[in-house]
């Protein structure tokens, strides 16, 4: 697998920190020579937030204890690091993901799209710790499509009972991306990229999917309301509809 690619600030925030550099005569701190990585943006959590949890929530998706048969799908593998700004690994961080199943059904009383049925083998829920590398690692499905977004997992990171951060990830190439609004609304040009990663089969003629994907925190907590909408709360006016 290919290392986990790092984004990083844009050349002109580069430039700054180089002209800084000479114009001190070289006498500044280790923090001005490190890089700051992007951060993830935050997303809103959508309305299907499991109301009921499965009894089965470890990091394999696609396979629920003592059932019969594996999830319907694309098996798709996603890990990295749960990283600090400058680059340090956060460790013992609960990371959540839930997304559709295979029909585009949620594990959630409202989350059945119209017509369709959920897959009864499909978690739909996972979570796992990272080390004390800030490694996560998920083995789900490739999210099935519904009505209104494109193709999308919902993540948070959780430290004991506070919500770090809720985001989303996305599929490079899928074509619904650039017409997604929750997607197009994340952060900047640079934070949105990052969100968006490649998945490939590990080898030639595997029918599975691999992708990799660091998730970088910022310093403060997130805010209830930044759960359900934009950063900062519902604008003036009442809150923005909710898509899931
Ligand atoms: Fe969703």
């Amino acid at each position: 697998m290919n290392p986990p690619r790092l984004f990083h600030l844009p050349l002109d925030r580069r430039r700054l920190l180089r002209s800084l550099l000479l114009a001190s005569g070289g006498l500044v701190t280790n923090e001005l020579h490190a890089e700051a990585l992007a951060l993830t943006p935050r997303a809103t959590e959508g309305p299907y937030y499991p109301n009921h949890l499965p009894l089965d929530q470890d990091n394999d998706l696609t396979q629920i204890l003592g059932g019969a048969a594996p999830a319907g799908g694309t098996v798709t593998e996603f890990g990295g690091r749960l990283l600090k700004a400058d680059g340090s690994p956060v460790a013992g961080r609960v990371i959540e993901l839930w997304q559709a199943d295979v029909n585009g059904c949620y594990i959630h009383s409202r989350g059945v799209q119209r017509g369709k049925e959920r897959d009864p083998h499909f978690q739909g829920y996972g979570k796992v710790t990272t080390n004390e590398k800030g490694e996560y690692r998920f083995r789900t499905i490739r999210p099935g499509l519904y009505t209104g977004r494109t193709i999308h997992w919902h993540l948070a990171v959780n430290e004991g009972e506070t919500r770090l951060l809720t985001t989303q990830l996305f599929i490079a190439g899928v074509e619904q991306n650039d017409r997604d609004g929750i997607l197009q609304r994340m952060g900047t040009p640079e934070q949105r990229l990052s969100v968006i990663r490649e998945f490939k089969p590990p080898t030639s003629g595997s029918g599975e999917l691999v992708g990799t994907w660091n998730i970088v925190l910022g310093e403060t907590p997130e805010e209830p309301e930044e759960r359900r909408g934009r950063p900062g709360g519902p604008p003036p006016g009442g809150p923005p509809p909710r898509r899931p």
